[in-house]
């Protein structure tokens, strides 16, 4: 009851707060590319918590959000806090009148009062059901409609994401199997469910709900599909991370890079509307349900990967820190510490950029990456652009404390033959939509050209 009651007022505060910040109608509201409304449904399950983070990031992302819970998740996770974050109340039965009468946070709610399930789902662009238990994609799958998560997803034509989030038996069951292949073949997205500790001790498996990174991704590429994002139909291919080369059994060359700034990349181009794959040299970061991944280790491996997927792309991002040497000899066996010192021989790699220039076909639009050190790094990024034959070319100093290998941010000059961009230090999220901006307006400045 006293939760009860405090939804009911943060529901009232998010309603007076939400029609004075009415400042545009319906129909053109959410209109930015990747923003929109998002409706969340959460289901009874322990991974509820994580529905609580998915709303902070996709408010902080500039999306409105609106959540939809069943009674089961209220025990997980309360009411007050989804409504504190979304600045909207949240409802759970369909015989409750909703303040905002089926609008979202920012939006004049309709003068009449409207089935708050039939309106939420006419002006959510997305409806994410996150985490979806075994019962309620049960009931999903036999068109159910008992509780007004169910009712207003069968009511939905928007987008269906669906993250399944249980134990591992329950979502291996073949009743859970069938259910799930019955909405995927309806068009739902399905999300797969992470393999790993489950809610209780010493429970291992899969099922676990993908993390609120994730699922806002999946979200945001859900809703990029919909409103035609600016890189809508565009092939983008990402490489990422640092290149491994055998020493051994068990040694190996190696850089520092994470693959953080590639898988940035793709997160974006996903997010603005593109296909995106992604040629990942041992990069162990989250990964973007929305991107697909190729896995590779060695120079020669991603050299091959990326060689079969330009052919179909659009856009190549070479972002990966590929050794320019390897062993020239690896030996099967380990090397064991016999000899008082070992000589180790390196020969030249492929450069598989310059592979890649020489054999593009019109319209391709390369972007090479240039980690330089110290004082001309950037006249030596420049020289790189025409040397290989790069569109742009993506110059950072990877001596600079902070920014660049496995840190979080950089800070970059994104150059091409008529621009010349600083991008300060900032997020790699951010820095990856600077350089999706110079590949776009590259792309209409050579297409004008032709
Ligand atoms: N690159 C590549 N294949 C290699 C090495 C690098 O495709 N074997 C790509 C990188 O992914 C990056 C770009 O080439 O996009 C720049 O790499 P870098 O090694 O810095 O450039 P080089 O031209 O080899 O110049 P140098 O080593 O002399 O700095």
């Amino acid at each position: 009851m006293a939760e009860r009651s405090g939804e009911a007022i943060a529901g009232g505060e998010a309603f007076g707060r939400a029609s004075e910040a009415v400042t545009r109608p319906p129909a053109e509201a959410g209109k930015a590319p990747g923003r929109g409304r998002i409706l969340l449904g959460v289901t009874g399950g322990i991974a509820a918590y994580k529905a609580l983070e998915l709303t902070r990031l996709a408010t902080t992302a500039g999306h409105r959000v609106r959540v939809i819970q069943t009674e089961a998740s209220t025990r997980f996770v309360g009411t007050a806090s989804f409504a504190a974050i979304t600045g909207a109340p949240v409802l759970i039965t369909e015989w409750e009148a909703d303040p905002l009468r089926g609008a979202f946070p920012g939006d004049p709610p309709p003068a009449h009062a409207p089935l708050s399930h039939l309106q939420l789902a006419e002006t959510a662009d997305v409806f994410i059901v996150a985490p979806a238990s075994a019962n309620t994609l049960g009931k999903l799958a036999t068109g159910q409609a008992d509780n007004l998560l169910c009712a207003t997803a069968l009511a939905c034509r928007r987008p269906l994401v669906l993250a399944p989030a249980m134990n591992d038996a329950m979502y291996e069951h073949p009743a859970t199997q069938a259910n799930l292949a019955t909405l995927r073949a309806r068009g739902a997205i399905v999300l797969a469910p992470g393999t790993g500790a489950l809610g209780s001790p010493g429970e291992w498996g899969v099922g676990r709900l993908p993390e609120p990174p994730a699922l806002l991704a999946a979200v945001e590429a859900a809703l990029a599909a919909t409103s035609g994002g600016d890189l809508d139909g565009l092939r983008v291919l990402v490489t990422a991370g640092g290149t491994r080369e055998p020493i051994d059994a068990v040694r190996f060359i190696g850089n520092r890079s994470s693959g953080r700034m590639g898988f940035a990349l793709a997160d974006e181009a996903a997010r603005r509307g593109a296909g995106v794959t992604v040629v990942a040299a041992n990069v162990a970061l989250p990964r973007n349900p929305a991107v697909r991944y190729l896995d590779v280790e060695s120079a020669a491996e991603l050299g091959a990967a990326t060689a079969a997927e330009f052919e179909t792309s659009d856009v190549l991002l070479m972002a990966a820190a590929v050794a320019d040497y390897r062993p020239a000899a690896v030996r099967e066996d380990k090397i064991k510490k016999t000899e008082a010192e070992v000589e180790l021989r390196l020969e030249r790699t492929d450069d598989v950029l310059s592979g890649l220039v020489a054999r593009r076909r019109d319209g391709q639009l390369i972007v090479g990456f240039a980690a330089e050190t110290g004082a001309g790094a950037l006249d030596y990024g420049r020289a790189k652009l025409a040397r290989k034959g790069l569109d742009v070319v993506v110059v950072n100093d990877v001596a600079e404390p902070g920014i660049g290998f496995d840190s979080s941010e950089n800070e970059v000059t994104i150059v091409s033959a008529e621009h010349e961009r600083h991008v300060p230090r900032a997020s790699k999220a951010e820095v990856a939509a600077a350089i999706l901006d110079a590949v776009l307006s590259h792309r209409s400045s050579t297409t004008l050209r032709v």
